[in-house]
């Protein structure tokens, strides 16, 4: 395959191939070679139809790191303002001899539709509340480098699930690695069908603290909210935000995870999201050499 649309369409196999691609690529980076010239010839457009600042600085320093040629683009700043189209656009694009396409966009199935009708490799930087690929792929790997494996680990994934491509992503990968994964937050954020992905519910979220190992606390997406049927930000930290004191009470030590951004005193307190426990900084390090290691096996298809 040449393009990366979404965890679903990998398998087991896949993930530990990027995992030990990205290894290569950490302990080169580790070793302050910032830079291989594994892709002199191979040019990327990072197209952002989104607000980012993690995914979007990660992927293009993955490209340099990479020595790919680097163009961004911010449909913002765009002539998708005039009106035009996104096929128009990124045909456009791929015309300046362009070898892959890198997308956020805000509409789900975004990238499964560029690349059914352009000539290019498409990578999905996250596609409204469908998946965001390489962030699943990062979080497992920060999993894995924290307690050694993924396979066996109680992973429960608390917020605002309905919204978020982060957990469903998050919920493919974690169960082809043999994790078990519950999700926890307010009825009104967790899909009907949650449960057909083979994970479980919990509402009360000390319950589903002193079950895990991983705690991997979602942002409230308030821009994808229909404010009718949230329960209010106070009532929601009540019931479940972390915090120290919560923390500190539990049966046993966890890992505190989060994507980013974080509302800080919402989902988590200042004092979790910088605890001893949180891997969040790590989360953002290993973003890096994971899509380093997915643009290096995609590339190999397309050289
Ligand atoms: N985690 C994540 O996707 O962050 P950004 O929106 O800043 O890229």
């Amino acid at each position: 395959v040449k393009h990366l649309l979404g965890i679903k369409y990998l398998n087991e196999k896949d993930i530990q191939l990027i995992f030990e691609t990205a290894d290569h690529f950490k302990e080169v980076i580790n070793r302050s070679i910032k830079k291989v010239p594994s892709l002199r010839d191979i040019t990327i457009a990072n197209i952002f139809f989104e607000n980012s600042t993690r995914t979007k600085l990660s992927f293009e320093l993955a490209e340099k790191r990479l020595s790919a040629d680097v163009i961004n683009f911010s449909a913002g700043q765009s002539s998708v303002k005039k009106g035009e189209t996104l096929i128009d656009t990124v045909n456009n694009i791929l015309s300046m001899k362009v070898d892959m396409v890198v997308m956020r966009h805000p509409n789900p199935g975004a990238g499964i539709f560029l690349s059914k009708h352009v000539n290019a490799s498409i990578v999905n930087a996250g596609d409204g509340a469908h998946e965001h690929p390489t962030q699943a792929l990062l979080d497992s790997y920060s999993i894995r480098e924290k307690l050694g494996d993924v396979s066996g680990k109680n992973v429960v994934i608390v917020g605002d699930i309905l919204h978020s491509r982060v957990a469903l992503s998050n919920i493919f990968a974690l169960k082809l690695q043999g994790a078990n994964v519950k999700v926890c937050g307010p009825k009104t954020l967790l899909p009907k069908y949650v449960e057909s992905l083979g994970v479980e519910v919990e509402t009360d979220l000390r319950k589903a603290l002193n079950w895990c190992d991983v705690a991997n606390m979602l942002r409230i997406q308030n821009e994808r909210l229909d404010i009718s049927y949230f329960p209010t930000t106070r009532e929601y930290t009540q019931q479940f935000g972390v915090n120290k004191k919560l923390l500190d009470s539990l049966d046993k030590e966890i890992v505190i995870m989060h994507p980013g951004p974080i509302n800080r005193g919402v989902e988590i307190t200042t004092d979790v999201a910088d605890s001893k426990q949180s891997i969040i900084l790590n989360q953002v390090e290993n973003g890096v050499a994971i899509r380093m290691a997915v643009i290096y096996l995609l590339a190999s298809k397309i050289k």
